[in-house]
């Protein structure tokens, strides 16, 4: 569903991230490796807020999802040799909010981000562990095609706590091509 009240806004370095994060740090795992991420050159990062709370980000980046990600490289050698395609990555929306559209106006203002960049192809891609059922039904619904599966080993998966660890997982990769405005 789309949600009009929630405005979605774009965090790039420095100290308007860490704002973000300092307000989001229930719903990003790892804020200082996302914050290390877009030092390295992700494109960008945005916040969802609704009613001027922030409720959840999501990670554009060039490169890879998850660097030091060998199955996903792998996987997208194949699927794009020159490896110029997008990923989108990180995507959370906190459990205090859920189906409110959220997950929606991030990736489709994360879609835009990479449309109004001239020197990207209108193409993304990412990858979704096969457990998370409720990020799967929602690409699906916004047109991500199957691209396959992959092993990915030392992946952040939450633990019983509340917390994160890490553990071997198996995630689809998928892709989108993006039209133009
Ligand atoms: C996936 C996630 C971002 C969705 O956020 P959200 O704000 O609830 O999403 P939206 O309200 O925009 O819902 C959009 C679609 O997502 C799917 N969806 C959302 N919540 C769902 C649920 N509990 N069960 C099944 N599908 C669900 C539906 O297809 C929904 O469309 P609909 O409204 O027509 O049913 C959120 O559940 C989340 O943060 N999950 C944990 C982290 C994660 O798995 N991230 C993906 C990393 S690759």
């Amino acid at each position: 569903m789309s949600n009009p009240d929630i405005e979605v806004s774009r965090v790039i370095y420095g100290t308007d991230f860490l704002a973000a994060c300092a307000e989001f740090d229930f719903v990003q795992p790892d804020p200082e490796g996302l914050i290390s991420a877009l030092e390295r050159g992700a494109l960008a990062g945005l916040v969802a807020r609704l009613g001027g709370t922030a409720i959840g980000t999501v990670f554009i980046g060039m490169g890879g999802v998850a660097p030091g990600d060998a199955a996903f490289y792998g996987a997208m050698q194949k699927i794009d040799p020159e490896g110029k395609t997008p990923p989108i990555y990180a995507l959370k929306v906190s459990d205090e909010y859920p189906h409110q559209g959220g997950g929606t106006a991030l990736m489709l203002a994360a879609e835009k981000v990479i449309i109004q960049d001239r020197s990207l192809p209108n193409k993304v891609c990412l990858t979704v562990q096969t457990t998370a059922k409720p990020a799967l039904k929602l690409y699906k619904k916004l047109g991500y095609e199957d691209r396959g599966m992959i092993i990915v080993e030392d992946a952040l998966i939450p633990d019983d706590q509340d917390g994160w660890g890490r553990g071997t997982v198996e995630s689809v990769v998928m892709t989108k091509d993006l039209q133009s405005e």
